[in-house]
């Protein structure tokens, strides 16, 4: 039976973020938002109180949810922390790790066969609510990895502090980034479950199931 988010308030990321070099291009990823935006409707669905921190996606806002579009990491970083208290934090956006050091105030000419943008590490927004005094008691992060998903989701729980970290492969037809679909292995400090491949829309739906089953 599905359990009733009612009075629960769940902040959701979703998509990707765009960090500028000049005026006129960026540092993005190929995520559509649509594994976010479907976390964000099912919650809602369930009667959440829920807010969805959107990057540059070219999706409808599902009913009932609050959404608030952003394009950097370090708004989305803001936007997540602005929201706060909230019951649980449900982490699907593909957040850059590296911005450009500088954002050049007029487009970059052509000079030379070669071009560096020194970049600098974002700020880890889930970490960053891993070790927060407002620590929402359900914290989930996702994992995007083209191989050893186990290691490397197992890492990411104990490093960021998180509760459940979802795993997705990367780079292969049929899930992860812009695919409908998505096939999700759940893991937890003493568990683990496999999710589909199933659309992200039935997949929301049972990983709001396992993380809210008691
Ligand atoms: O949007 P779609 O096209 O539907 O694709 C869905 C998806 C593949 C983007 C999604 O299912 C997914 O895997 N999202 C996380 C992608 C990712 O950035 O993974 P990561 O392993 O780099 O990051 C791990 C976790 O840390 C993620 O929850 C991420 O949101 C978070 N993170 C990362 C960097 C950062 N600066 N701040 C963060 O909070």
């Amino acid at each position: 039976m599905t359990a009733t988010l009612a009075g629960l308030r769940i902040v959701v990321s979703a998509g990707p973020t765009y960090e500028d070099i000049d005026p006129v291009r960026f540092l993005g990823n190929r995520s559509s938002g649509r594994m976010g935006f479907a976390v964000a409707a099912a919650a809602a669905r369930r009667g959440a109180d829920v807010v969805l921190v959107a990057g540059p996606v070219h999706l409808e806002t599902p009913p009932g949810v609050q959404r608030v579009d952003v394009r950097s990491a370090a708004q989305m970083h803001a936007a997540v922390f602005a929201a706060l208290p909230a019951d649980a934090y449900i982490g699907a956006a593909a957040v850059a790790d590296y911005t450009p050091r500088a954002v050049a105030a007029d487009k970059l000419k052509k000079r030379g066969d070669t071009l560096v943008v020194e970049c600098v590490r974002t700020a880890d927004i889930l970490a960053d609510l891993g070790a927060h005094a407002l620590r929402p008691r359900r914290l989930v992060g996702f994992a995007a990895e083209t191989g050893d998903l186990a290691g490397y989701a197992r890492d990411k729980l104990v490093r960021k502090r998180v509760d459940f970290i979802a795993a997705n492969r990367v780079g292969q037809p049929g899930s992860g980034f812009e695919s409908e679909d998505n096939a999700l292995t759940v893991y937890w400090p003493d568990g683990e479950c496999s999710l589909g491949p199933a659309a992200k829309t039935l997949l929301a739906g049972q990983l709001l199931d396992l993380v809210f089953a008691n």
